[in-house]
């Protein structure tokens, strides 16, 4: 541990152990010289790799004309950025805001759903993540709601479509949506007759990589319009290639009515949208919408913008991740053959989970196997998350850069299979 360390806020637990010195495509190297292969994609963001130098070159180039604006000033990095931006979304979604975080584009999300609607009930899924600010944190199923005093009034959840472990004791594997049914009813049973919106991710990934069953964004949306509610997709983690399409949303043929697109925008940059409707956006502005902020349409992350979007189209990375996804998912579903402790594999695109259990017939969580593994993983060079699926943590997180090779593939299967001995089998391995 570098003993400065003990300067910092913990803000999430405690950090890796070794400071990162660089980082290359889906590689990084300690400060010590060891390389490890980044199965994160750094904190989701990274989907051209790191450091592509199409991004370096255009950050390069903002330093040297504009990085930074007043607020009210436009660019033409930001103007650009907004009209391709558009040509990506379907009809009716014409309008853009340029934002930094997720959390914040989801926030600007739903302020202006409540001043178009007039209404503030807003309704996420369990274990859902949307963002760490109050107001977007109230429909943030998955974790971080206890310890800070009240979030939003209006808040409900309606269970997650998690079909390896039923939230309604219904389905076993294969989900009918008999949860996103109940769920509205307990919603309507709740609300005070102000419904405003939902709230969803397309496949729900800190929650434990939940893949919603086809169709049921088609009865999410036939639902909402049934009460005049609006739909948010937040594709923070999937806008823009991962899940095998340009956006999660597509998979099912929907059109949302705002959607928050962050980490995958900005190439490893902090830079984030808010996209909406002309009409939306019209009346929010005649009622006097305010969402003013130090960083909103700044030029220089708006040019690594720009740039991401052209190496996604010119490498053909939406393609790329739905080939590299399909490999990915048969190499683990052959490595869940070897180990009973992988009770499921799942996932759509290059965002996968490993689901680990005790034994699979009981499905008991293996909440330290999870952790044991992603630790044993990262000593022998393979970097990936850990999040939330039963009681505790016992899912692995993969989501590699679109720029992903087979053999890189291969070579983190290995590492994970060598992991899974070495920690279940200790004096085999
Ligand atoms: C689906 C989703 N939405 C929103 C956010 C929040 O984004 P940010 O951390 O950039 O505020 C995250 C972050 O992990 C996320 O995964």
């Amino acid at each position: 541990m570098d003993e400065r360390e003990r300067f910092l806020i913990r803000y999430a637990g405690s950090f890796a152990p070794e400071p990162i010195a660089r980082a290359e495509g889906a590689w990084i190297e300690t400060a010590s010289g060891r390389r490890i292969l980044d199965f994160t994609s750094g904190q989701i963001c990274s989907t051209l790799g790191h450091n592509h130098p199409r991004i370096t070159a255009a950050v390069q180039a903002a330093l040297g004309e504009v990085a930074h604006l007043n607020s009210w000033m436009l660019s033409e990095p930001v103007l650009a950025l907004a009209e391709r931006l558009v040509g990506l979304f379907p009809e009716p979604l014409r309008r853009v805001m340029l934002l930094n975080t997720g959390s914040e584009a989801n926030e600007v999300a739903l302020k202006l759903a409540k001043m178009h609607t007039g209404r503030f009930e807003v309704v996420g899924l369990t274990r859902s993540f949307h963002g760490l600010l109050s107001g977007i944190a109230s429909v943030n199923f998955s974790m971080a709601h206890a310890g800070y005093g009240p979030l939003l009034p209006g808040s409900f959840a309606i269970p997650a479509p998690y079909a390896y472990r039923c939230p309604v004791r219904h389905c076993d594997g294969a989900c009918d949506c008999t949860c996103l049914e109940v769920g509205f009813e307990l919603v309507d049973q709740q609300s005070v007759g102000s419904l405003c919106a939902l709230v969803a991710e397309p496949v729900l990934s800190a929650g434990g990589i939940i893949v919603p069953p086809d169709g049921y964004f088609r009865r999410v949306r036939e639902l909402l319009d049934e009460r005049g509610m609006l739909l948010l997709m937040d594709e923070a983690q999937t806008g823009f290639g991962r899940l095998g399409t340009m956006f999660g949303f597509e998979h099912d043929g929907v059109v949302p009515d705002l959607v928050g697109v962050s980490k995958t925008l900005g190439g490893g940059l902090p830079l984030a949208a808010t996209v909406t409707t002309a009409e939306i956006e019209e009346d929010a502005y005649r009622k006097g919408f305010l969402h003013v902020t130090s960083h909103v349409s700044d030029p220089l992350p708006a040019a690594a913008g720009l740039a991401v979007l052209d190496v996604i189209a010119e490498e053909g990375l939406v393609e790329r991740a739905a080939v590299r996804g399909e490999y990915m998912l048969a190499r683990l579903r052959e490595l869940q053959t070897e180990h009973e402790a992988i009770g499921d594999v799942r996932g759509r695109g290059l965002l996968v989970g490993l689901e680990l259990v005790v034994d699979r017939d009981t499905r008991a969580p293996a909440d330290e196997l999870g952790a044991e593994v992603t630790r044993e993983c990262f000593d022998r060079g393979l970097s990936m998350n850990i999040v939330r699926a039963g009681t505790n943590a016992n899912c692995l997180r993969i989501a590699p850069p679109l720029t992903v090779t087979e053999d890189e593939i291969d070579l983190a299967v290995e590492i994970m299979d060598a992991a899974l001995k070495a920690v279940r089998e200790p004096a085999a391995a």
